[in-house]
């Protein structure tokens, strides 16, 4: 690679007006290529006047509004010289403690104190384990199609990502053993177990102990994301990756989805080295996630409000999934397919023959918004599927939506044969 410093004599040729000045060439070579897809998703999703089916966002309507407000006047009255102050970079004491408990509830398995730490939400903890694991170089294995946030998360480590395929029970394993018959290595593999981002599968339990016994016996790490394994809203729980395996996973888990997302919290478990190396690349990031939302979900979780949300949050859910499954029986053509969600937010449409990117740009015209598939894939190039988000969307927007999705695949399709 080409050193970085500049001479005077090359930065002279490119003297320009100084009140104009194109920075560009001076962004990180590291950096430069990056394209901003989450940005455009983002700003997409705020959109006015759309139907919107962007975006991996809650509905506010699920927002514990009175309660967090109750708790956070709470924490401003007798709490100030914590609620209000930095924090150790791996978590308040309390804090931690009330996020272990919760986990022991849900996995069946209590993190010990240097196998858990908090995060800035769950995006945090996967470019905090980028920048603690890997070299410029080293391979990552995805799921493919996956959580595009973690595969910009981890290409911003000049990471090489190697995607894998996935059918009707998530992800393929066997072709992880070929992988690394083939000699590749990868030095993690990050994956979604639960109504996975974007495809909605779940990893089968087979499939788990499998990749479980691949891992181990090679030393691979496995980067578990259970961003959305609360809001279940059909089939049994099956038992996390970390529960099974604490010593080759680390579970990277989000308030986000089940909370809110503006408190930007989350958790990292996992085996205690790896765990002190996230809290190493933490202080040398944004030091410690913020105090206050750690004692809001401290004080949120401690006031047992916890399951209570989430199960207002899987009937609210199912009823928008189940309206989407419906719309797009009703409105699309035969030839489409999806997954019917059993959880998380979103359906994974398969249109064959139509670019998704032009068939998003024409639904745009006609006031709806999704996601194109293409970035979705670490590897591959396969541009006929589209990311739909049910989760902001009412029932007769979900149908208004894709009725109008529907026509525009039909215009488009026309526009072929004629
Ligand atoms: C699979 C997955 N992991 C992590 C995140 C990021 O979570 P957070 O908003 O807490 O950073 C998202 C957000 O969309 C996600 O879909």
């Amino acid at each position: 690679m080409r050193p970085s410093t500049r001479t005077v004599a090359e930065s002279g040729r490119n003297r320009q007006d100084p009140a104009h000045r194109d920075w560009s060439d001076r962004l990180a070579r590291r950096t430069a290529g990056e394209d901003g897809s989450i940005t455009a998703i983002l700003a997409l999703a705020n959109a006015p006047d759309v139907l919107n089916f962007s975006g991996g966002f809650p509905a506010p309507e699920m927002f514990p509004t009175e309660i967090v407000g109750d708790l956070a006047a709470g924490l401003f009255r007798d709490d100030a010289a914590i609620a209000m102050q930095y924090t150790a970079s791996q978590g308040i004491e309390s804090t931690r403690a009330a996020i272990a408990d919760h986990l022991s509830s849900i996995d069946g398995r209590r993190p010990a104190d240097d196998e858990l730490m908090i995060t800035s939400g769950g995006i945090d903890a996967v470019t905090l384990i980028a920048r603690s694991m890997l070299d410029p170089g080293d391979v990552v294995a995805v799921e493919e199609p996956t959580y595009l946030g973690a595969v910009t998360g981890f290409t911003g480590w000049n990471a090489v990502m190697r995607g894998l395929p996935m059918d009707e029970e998530g992800l393929v394993v066997a072709a992880l053993e070929e992988l690394i018959e083939s000699g590749v290595l990868p030095k993690l593999i990050y994956v979604i177990p639960e109504y996975q981002n974007p495809s909605g599968r779940v990893l089968s339990e087979s499939r788990r102990r499998a990749l479980i016994e691949v891992c181990r016996q090679h030393g691979v790490l496995i980067a578990e994301d259970v961003a959305y394994r609360e809001l279940r809203f059909a089939g049994e729980r099956l038992p996390s990756l970390w529960s099974m395996a604490p010593d080759c996973v680390v579970q990277l888990g989000t308030f986000s989805k089940t909370f809110f997302p503006g408190v930007r919290m989350g958790w990292a478990a996992g085996p205690p080295q790896v765990i002190a190396q996230l809290s190493v690349a933490k202080q040398n990031s944004d030091q410690c996630a913020g105090a206050l939302g750690q004692r809001l979900v401290e004080a949120f979780l401690r006031g047992g409000h916890f399951d209570d949300q989430v199960s207002r949050q899987r009937d609210f859910y199912r009823t928008r999934g189940m309206a989407m499954d419906a719309a797009l029986r009703r409105h699309l053509p035969d030839d489409v397919t999806w997954t019917t969600p059993t959880g998380g937010f979103f359906c994974w449409v398969g249109i064959p023959g139509v670019d998704t990117e032009v068939l998003a740009q024409l639904a745009r015209e006609n006031q709806v918004a999704f996601v194109p598939g293409a970035p979705f894939f670490a590897e591959r190039v396969e541009n006929h599927f589209a990311r739909l988000s049910f989760s902001r969307a009412t029932e007769a927007e979900i149908d208004e939506g894709i009725a109008r999705i529907a026509k525009s695949i039909q215009s488009l399709r026309a526009r072929r044969t004629t």
